[in-house]
């Protein structure tokens, strides 16, 4: 069941789908007051209450204990004591013993939950803008709650089946030659490879749909022969449009007033990489259609997809900050500068970027409504993945895509994927990539992935090789790094012939991953979970933070300790542990539950099977498409019988349905031996083990 409260006068964010009558009754389980204008809605927390949710946010996958605020932000810096990062989903689980419940907070402005930081035992949760209308959701378990909040919001983006494929990325890559390269390496090392992000530097003096003329010469000749190579080609696009005169983008923005405005309507101006840059205001239908029809000269260049970047907006100083420094600057100049002042000088230049201020000097317009930005702030890369994907709708409505952005709310998920930003060369930062997976699936966003071997530092390549284990299993399998870190492909480290090996093994499990994230998508739930959704009675699984399901046979526990040889893991019931060191060559144990230590090689990466399912493994391949999804080979740990429901399709159409695409692969077991029918499928039995 799901009930709406509404309160003052809500934005209509467009993270909903179903339009649900108001309640007329009082707000279940909240306590409500006003401060001010802001609305607080308090809670007590029971010893036993566990609080998931938050999509995209740090620390736990219980969220329990700490201060957390949706404001989206371009902050790189992702320590334990951050309370926000790009991205705003505000859906939070409650689970006991005696309450499970889901609340949806569907408010685009600033909101603070402090999830028992304050006071252990009480929760708090502070909208900002005191409009917003309040989603409590209320089923029988955790699962249907998160798929009731899908019903409620929408089913999840869609990617193409090549999108589950390895991408290379750097900040850096500058030309056509430097591309090449990266293809080239990795083909003639045999690591598997399905894509190349290019970023920032492809542009021409970083203007959204130009390509630097130096670099690449002619995208479309070389777009086809990447595609030769069976690499697609994935540019980035900022939400910030060059101040120039003469360039399309800027002209025409500026010509039909697209771009968001100052009070008296003049546009805004910020710093991103191009210097000074406007905004357009993805708010607007006419802006999203614009701005979504700009990407098809890129599409018809021959690119794949897209990742959309900096929308959070990112601001790294504004036409009234950089002038108030200035000034600062120029006051304190002939001063005999102490300590503080020279403090108070250096917070206000480092306080220049995304200044709280900037987010309220200028405005937006959602329908007839004009607002300013800071009410409506975490809505906006959002809407510039609705423009972008409603535009790759637009250039092609039977394709699927790639799309993923930074920023994002909920209601994007319908649109695009997630990555999950500026993260670390920092072991810390593999475990915040898995907590995240289920967190975000929970919100609905499927298709995600973090930068696997960390963006900002340096990686080592026991980290990059310990990363590949976990991303394996991430629908987004994306090795990314900053410009002037060391770097980051496979090919430049010793341990390349373990790491091409931890590549091979995703491309194995590529039926089975495309199954289940396609599964999830079509169905309303959630390829990762906390373990507390299958095993709610088990006191022990349900605070397990460094173990999540992944689709309905499996859980996964990668190494993220540097120096570790193996890891505990604890299994609420009998699974086959398969210890991979490559797609073919890997070894199975079955363990029953209970708490185990697990004895991993650096280069080698555990998947648990649970007792009585079974999983298709490929042979697989130097590309998604030249994986064969027919010719499987099944693994599991199985009493007489077992079946697994295996979902395929092209790979490409939009026109996909659940039932159309599914498959019984039954497994039968007796004297004689074991046996496995699947309609259209080549079945190999041979790691099945048997009781
Ligand atoms: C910030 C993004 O998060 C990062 O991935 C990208 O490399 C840089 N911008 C440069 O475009």
């Amino acid at each position: 069941m799901i009930s709406r409260f509404d309160f003052g006068s809500p934005i209509d964010t467009g993270a909903v789908v179903r339009q649900l009558p108001v309640s007329g009754g009082s707000v279940p389980y909240f306590a409500l007051s006003r401060e001010d204008h802001a609305l607080c809605f308090t809670l007590d927390l029971a010893q036993d209450d566990i609080i998931f949710g938050l999509g995209e946010a740090n620390r736990g996958i219980n969220k329990r204990g700490h201060l957390y605020a949706s404001w989206n932000i371009d902050d790189g810096l992702h320590t334990e004591s951050k309370n926000s990062l790009y991205a705003s989903h505000n859906f939070l689980l409650f689970f006991s013993k005696d309450r499970t419940f889901g609340a949806f907070f569907d408010d685009p402005g600033r909101i603070t939950f402090d999830l028992g930081y304050t006071k252990t035992d009480e929760a708090r949760i502070i909208s900002e803008n005191g409009d917003l209308s309040l989603y409590i959701l209320e089923s029988e378990s955790l699962g249907a709650i998160a798929g009731d909040l899908r019903r409620l919001t929408g089913s999840s983006y869609l990617p193409p089946k090549w999108a589950f494929g390895y991408i290379q990325s750097r900040w850096g890559y500058k030309s056509e030659e430097d591309v090449r390269r990266i293809v080239s390496e990795h083909r003639r090392r045999h690591i598997p490879l399905d894509g190349v992000c290019m970023d920032i530097d492809y542009m021409d003096d970083y203007m959204d749909f130009t390509v630097d003329p130096a670099g690449f010469d002619d995208l479309h000749r070389f777009c086809g022969e990447m595609a030769e190579a069976h690499a697609h080609m994935i540019p980035i696009i900022d939400a910030g449009i060059k101040e120039k005169k003469g360039y399309e983008v800027c002209d025409e923005g500026l010509e039909n007033g697209y771009f968001c405005t100052y009070e008296d309507g003049t546009p805004f101006v910020g710093a991103v990489w191009p210097g000074r840059s406007y905004f357009p205001d993805f708010l607007r239908e006419d802006v999203r259609a614009w701005f979504g029809a700009k990407y098809h000269r890129l599409l018809d260049a021959g690119v794949d997809g897209f990742w959309n970047d900096m929308n959070e907006p990112a601001l790294f100083y504004s036409e009234n900050g950089i002038r108030k420094a200035f000034a600062q600057a120029e006051r304190m100049k002939d001063m005999n500068v102490g300590i503080h002042e020279f403090f108070h000088l250096r917070e206000v230049f480092a306080d220049m970027a995304n200044s709280p201020d900037d987010y309220k000097s200028f405005y937006q317009t959602i329908g007839r409504r004009r607002i300013r930005h800071d009410k409506v702030h975490n809505l906006y890369g959002a809407f510039m993945t609705r423009a972008a994907a409603e535009g790759m709708a637009a250039h092609n409505p039977d394709r699927r895509n790639l799309l993923f952005a930074r920023s994002s709310y909920i209601g994007a998920h319908r649109y695009g994927g997630v990555w999950q930003g500026d993260n670390h060369s920092w072991w810390s930062h593999i475990l915040l990539n898995l907590k995240m997976l289920p967190s975000l699936n929970m919100c609905g966003f499927l298709y995600t992935g973090a930068d696997i071997g960390g963006f900002n530092g340096d990686a080592t390549e026991d980290l990059l090789l310990r990363w590949l284990q976990l991303g394996v299993f991430t629908p987004l399998m994306r090795n990314h790094s900053c410009q002037g870190t060391r770097e980051q492909e496979i090919y430049r480290f010793s341990l390349q012939n373990q790491m091409r090996d931890i590549v091979t093994v995703r491309y194995a499990l590529i039926p089975y991953l495309y199954s289940e994230f396609m599964k999830a998508a079509l169905s309303g739930g959630c390829m990762f979970r906390p373990l507390a959704f299958d095993y709610p009675d088990d006191e022990t699984a349900c605070r397990v933070e460094d173990q999540v399901m992944l689709g309905g046979q499996c859980m996964i526990a990668p190494v993220y300790q540097q120096n570790a040889r193996g890891r505990y893991v604890y299994l609420p019931e009998d699974m086959l542990l398969v210890r991979f060191r490559s797609a073919s060559d890997y070894d199975c144990f079955p363990l029953e539950a209970g708490h185990h230590w697990i004895e991993l090689e650096l280069h080698e990466m555990p998947l648990f099977i649970r007792r009585g399912c079974v999983i298709p493994l490929s042979r697989g391949g130097q590309w998604v498409d030249a994986v064969d999804s027919t010719d499987l080979t099944l693994l599991g740990w199985i009493g007489s019988d077992a079946s697994y429901m295996f979902y395929d399709d092209d790979g490409l159409s939009t026109q996909v349905g659940l039932k159309d695409g599914l498959t019984e692969i039954a497994v039968k077991s007796n004297a004689q031996g074991t046996q496995a029918f699947g309609e259209g499928l080549t079945l190999h039995a041979g790691r099945l083990i048997t009781d």
